[in-house]
């Protein structure tokens, strides 16, 4: 049986990032996809709102990255917010090239724009509260189609394969390890460069808006592999997810805010205005955080999101999932305010990269929610995330395909070691230890933070990484097995993070520390192996 796969382009993940990049470098060279369940199963299938893009004349450059700047509370990197502004144009038209269908005027038949926080100028193109499966499929059609991609589906990386480059003092990324889930074996795939596209990491909480694949594979392994990690104390909870004791995770977008929807208190009273003078408009950290203080202070376990006082026609347009979904429920809103609570969402921090999306790792790359680019600051605005994805995508592929030709085929690669390991007859473990981190997560790492109950979630998760590495070290691995020791690391670097920030800003909000600090700076965790030691870091 083949166990050694070669490629030149090595993606690891196939959202809106990874498979933006696999088409953008088809021509140059042999693709490999790696996706740990199906091709559609990442966060971008289940984007709703829209893609934020500098589309209308009476928007601008400047006014994008102002918003994207105030809602970063004093943290995103300047030259990164400019640098994807300036590309979202370009990155949409790319995609209207592949496809995409967005919702259109039916006056004009100009793009329909819609608002969400933050935003002072309508920008968000969409498909109706459907985008992502829009951008998604499209894109799946085409890397199907596409012959020099090779697609490995239900396989998922385990760890980079990193070695010492005669030519260079940094190490260089040759691969890395992917378990195939349906044959229960681990093969090498060594390639010239690799990507991480592998999405974000929100799982780590109880609740979610996230898919379950979303446990922080690529942050972790490129931390283990010598990689900087940045920011990972801010988390964002999006306010508005369903509150229904059968409804796992559904998103109820922030479009509908944008639209004119209230968020009420369960007498039906406004308190949005109490709290921010752009009342349900103001940014995600300041709304998740009124509605947790709200929630708290009345003792209730849900507030309410009402849209029924619009037409009806206008919600069918332009809500025809959400209202379908919630009809599941049985709830019509239409006619009746929608039971919301916030839920972990979005991952801030990620691995830290240049504007072309290259690690501290020679020949590796991160791309989409796994990456660091500093465009988010302290709180993402919404609908930047896709937009990022894609620019970034587009911005990596261009620095490789200049590259490519220059980086030889790396040699003497260690084949995957399963000597030492049995089967295992204690899978409880796995699924005792996540559900136990995901609880205290949610319990003192969430909304609002004090530094003793960071410290405690700090003891157990040591404890749990002990018991994790033991079993990783004694029994054969399996994709539960992989995620949580992914879903633990990442859960220590969170905590860690935000143990070190001692101000309350943007996402992260402390008891203990509640104003903010007078100097601005990114929480940059550096791992005892780093990968770019001896060389000056010419980025971030
Ligand atoms: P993903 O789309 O999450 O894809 C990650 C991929 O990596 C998956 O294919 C996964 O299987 C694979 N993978 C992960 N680990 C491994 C591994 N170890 N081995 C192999 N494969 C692996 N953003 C917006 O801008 N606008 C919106 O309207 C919007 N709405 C959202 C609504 C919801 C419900 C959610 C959850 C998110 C939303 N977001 C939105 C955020 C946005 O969708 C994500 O940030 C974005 O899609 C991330 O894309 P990605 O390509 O980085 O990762
Ligand atoms: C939403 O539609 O509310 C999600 C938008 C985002 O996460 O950017």
């Amino acid at each position: 049986m083949k166990n050694h796969f070669r490629h030149d382009v090595l993606v690891i993940g196939s959202g809106a990032a990874g498979l933006t990049l696999a088409l953008n470098l088809s021509s140059i060279g042999k693709v490999a996809v790696i996706s740990k369940d199906r091709l559609k199963d990442g966060s971008t299938w289940y984007a709703q709102g829209g893609i934020a893009a500098v589309l209308d004349n009476k928007d601008s450059t400047d006014a994008h990255v102002t918003d994207t700047l105030n809602a970063g509370a004093g943290l995103c990197h300047e030259d990164a917010v400019r640098f994807t502004v300036e590309n979202s144009t370009a990155a949409i038209e790319w995609l209207v090239e592949q496809g995409v269908a967005f919702t259109r005027n039916a006056t004009d038949q100009e793009f329909h724009l819609t608002k969400e926080g933050g935003h002072t100028h309508r920008r968000i193109i969409h498909s109706a509260d459907a985008t992502g499966k829009a951008v998604h499929s499209t894109l799946i059609d085409k890397v199907r189609n596409t012959s020099n991609i090779e697609i490995f589906e239900k396989h998922i990386a385990v760890d980079l394969i990193q070695q010492a480059d005669s030519n260079n003092p940094r190490l260089r990324c040759s691969g890395a390890y992917i378990y195939n889930r349906e044959e229960d074996r681990v093969c090498t795939f060594s390639a010239k460069v690799v990507i991480l596209a592998t999405g974000g990491a929100s799982k780590v909480y109880l609740y979610t808006s996230n898919p379950d694949g979303a446990s922080g594979d690529g942050i972790a392994m490129a931390w283990r592999a010598g990689c900087r990690v940045a920011n990972m104390e801010f988390n964002q909870f999006h306010p508005t997810c369903l509150y229904h004791p059968k409804a796992k995770t559904l998103l109820i977008t922030e479009a509908l805010r944008g639209e004119g929807a209230y968020l009420t208190l369960p007498n039906g009273e406004r308190f949005m205005h109490r709290f921010d003078e752009r009342g349900e408009l103001a940014p995600r950290d300041i709304v998740a955080r009124a509605i947790d203080h709200e929630m708290k202070r009345l003792g209730c376990d849900h507030l309410y999101l009402d849209i029924s006082h619009r037409e009806d026609d206008f919600i069918n347009e332009h809500f025809p999932n959400v209202k379908k979904q919630c009809l599941q429920f049985g709830i019509d809103i239409t006619k009746e305010p929608i039971p919301i609570v916030p839920a972990a969402h979005y991952t801030c921090g990620g691995i830290v990269v240049d504007k072309h999306g290259l690690t501290d790792l020679q020949n590796l790359y991160a791309i989409g929610e796994s990456s660091f680019t500093g465009l988010h600051g302290a709180n993402r605005m919404a609908s930047n995330s896709l937009l990022e994805c894609i620019v970034y995508a587009r911005s990596a592929a261009q620095h490789i395909r200049q590259q490519l030709s220059s980086i030889n085929e790396a040699t003497e690669i260690t084949t995957w070691d399963e000597s030492k390991v049995t089967n295992s007859d204690e899978d409880v473990v796995i699924s005792h230890n996540w559900d136990e981190l995901r609880r205290f997560m949610w319990d003192y790492v969430g909304i609002v933070r004090t530094k003793k109950r960071l410290e405690r979630a700090e003891h157990r998760v040591k404890l749990l990484q002990k018991e994790i590495a033991e079993y990783y070290s004694n029994y054969k691995i399996s994709n539960d097995l992989v995620e949580l020791r992914n879903l633990v690391m990442v859960a220590q670097l969170i905590i860690r993070s935000a143990l070190e920030r001692k101000e309350s800003r943007g996402l992260h909000y402390s008891l203990d520390y509640p104003d903010l600090g007078k100097i601005t700076r990114d929480t940059m965790l550096v791992p005892t192996n780093f990968a770019a030691q001896n060389v000056i870091v010419d980025h971030q």
